[in-house]
């Protein structure tokens, strides 16, 4: 059987990661890794393959950036002649970037098979580019894979056919998990005993300069108390530049360039808290137990809420500020994993994978059998 994998961006990779290395492990399994080249700065794509023990990618196809459209449309001009040369059994397609949606697009209509691999998620705001291609992906896909009972309960909702969707659990806490003991030794010298960990990407908080501005200045206020470490994502390093103000930074508030996993997840386990716009970001603090503050007014991870550690703030700076003091005066709960993050998805999506394969083949034997009886 052959696999073929599409990533593109940055939070694709360690979602690919289990799930390649448990194919590996099963014999008579090929697999080709296509990156879409969506990220293509060094410490946005490379450091990620050097840390997570995967291979380079077999093919990369050199998209680069640009509007949405450019972006998809080149994905898919670019992906078609692979899965033609290649012929693969199965695609398999990661979370809900626009490479994510492109590959799922193509495959359908080469009629390959498609898995899609953290489906489900809904914010119900279809302002953000995500969540249309999580609707088209999880449309097209044959074999939907969710991190939680919420995934499902969308899906269902959206008339996908039961047989097509499997609960297996958080895909990236399998690479926490995997590579959590490597990051607790990672130390930096200057870390302060007491830190704020900050990451903002979102086109709806970055692309607004005025808030951009307000966000910058809260978090220079918040600074005098709780230092702040900000690895700052190239759309917004090109924003920050454009209010000049990516030049300055300062023990209260730090810009840095965009950290590689280890360093980043090393940060998050030491902070006492994390605000972000990101969605494995919320994610991976609920599996740490550490304090998530979400500058964003809904989340497709509603588990993160009810039974983890983050909180929804919107763009409300006020409450944002609110939410550092509970915190740095102890206000807050640890939380709990939700069900099935446990390290385990990947080899789980395989043995899913195996049995869905297994049953079709045995219903296309049976409708064989049941026309040949007609005869
Ligand atoms: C993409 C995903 C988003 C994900 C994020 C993680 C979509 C629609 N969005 O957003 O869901 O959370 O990745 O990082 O797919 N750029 C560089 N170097 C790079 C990559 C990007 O300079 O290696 C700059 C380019 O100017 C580009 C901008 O960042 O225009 C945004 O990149 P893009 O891939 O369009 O979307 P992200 O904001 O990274």
């Amino acid at each position: 059987m052959h696999i073929l994998h599409v990533v593109g961006a940055r939070p694709n990779f360690m979602k690919a990661a289990p799930v390649f290395r448990a194919f590996a492990q099963e014999i008579g399994v090929s697999q080709t890794l296509v990156h879409t080249g969506q990220h293509y700065e060094v410490n946005m794509s490379d450091v990620f393959f050097q840390e997570l023990g995967v291979s380079e990618p077999d093919v990369n196809l050199r998209v680069g950036s640009g509007s949405h459209a450019q972006q998809t449309g080149e994905v898919m001009i670019r992906l078609e002649p692979i899965i033609l040369e290649r012929n693969p059994d199965w695609v398999f397609v990661y979370g809900d970037v626009n490479s994510t949606a492109a590959a799922a697009m193509v495959c359908s209509k080469l009629l390959v098979k498609v898995a899609h691999v953290e489906a489900g998620l809904r914010s119900f705001d279809r302002t953000m580019p995500e969540e249309i291609n999580r609707l088209v992906t999880d449309q097209l896909a044959n074999l939907l894979f969710t991190p939680s009972q919420d995934g499902n309960d969308n899906l269902l909702r959206e008339g996908v056919a039961a047989e097509r969707i499997r609960l297996v659990g958080n895909v990236m806490i399998d690479t926490l998990v995997r590579l959590l003991p490597k990051a607790r030794g990672y130390t930096r010298p200057d870390l302060p005993e007491r830190y704020a960990l900050v990451t903002m990407h979102r086109p709806s908080n970055v692309d607004d300069p005025a808030f951009l501005k307000d966000l910058l200045d809260t978090l220079r206020e918040l600074g005098r108390d709780l230092p702040m470490i900000f690895p700052v994502h190239p759309r917004t390093r090109q924003r920050l530049a454009a209010l000049n103000q990516f030049e300055d930074t300062d023990n209260r508030l730090q810009l840095t360039h965009p950290l590689s996993y280890l360093e980043f997840l090393s940060l998050q386990t030491k902070a006492t808290v994390v605000i972000t716009d990101s969605g494995g970001v919320q994610e991976e603090t609920t599996f740490l137990h550490v304090p998530c503050i979400t500058v964003r007014e809904n989340t497709e991870r509603p588990v993160t809420t009810t039974l983890g550690t983050n909180v929804l703030v919107g763009r409300d700076m006020m409450r944002l500020r609110e939410e550092v003091r509970n915190i740095l005066e102890g206000r807050h709960s640890r939380g709990k994993i939700p069900p099935l993050w446990d390290g385990c998805a990947g080899p789980r999506i395989v043995q899913e994978m195996f049995h869905w394969q297994k049953a079709d083949q045995e219903l296309r034997f049976a409708r064989a059998a049941g026309s040949d009886s007609r005869v």
